[in-house]
């Protein structure tokens, strides 16, 4: 099997998971996953990263204590964005390909 095209220099994966008010588990998307996504949408076409930065809505990631949720690859980091600033922070860590410790709900490995 040959191997894959590397397609994008930093794919992104957002849950915009909504369930019901009051459940269990919560989601990423009753804590505005989606409100993060748009921003860093409108934030990489501002900086013409669509080529560069691969962005896709997802289902549940299965950490959902963390909403709202965000993983990184190649890095695999877990991000949890808790303002827009933060989705600033976030496109400027993939134009320096650094880590935002202090918004990493998992470490890269
Ligand atoms: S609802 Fe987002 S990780 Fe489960």
């Amino acid at each position: 099997m040959s191997e894959l095209p590397q397609v994008f220099k930093h794919h992104v994966f957002m849950c915009l998971t909504q369930r019901p008010p009051g459940h269990p588990h919560g989601s990423c998307g009753t804590a505005g996953s989606s409100k993060y996504f748009d921003l860093l949408k409108a934030k990489l076409d501002a900086e013409s990263m669509n080529g560069e930065i691969g962005l896709s809505s997802s289902g549940c990631l299965g950490f959902c204590t963390a909403q709202p949720l965000m993983v990184v690859y190649p890095q695999g980091v877990w991000y949890r964005p808790q303002a827009p600033e933060d989705v600033d922070e976030i496109v400027e860590s993939f134009k320096s390909g650094t880590i935002i410790e202090r918004l990493a709900v998992v470490p890269a490995r």
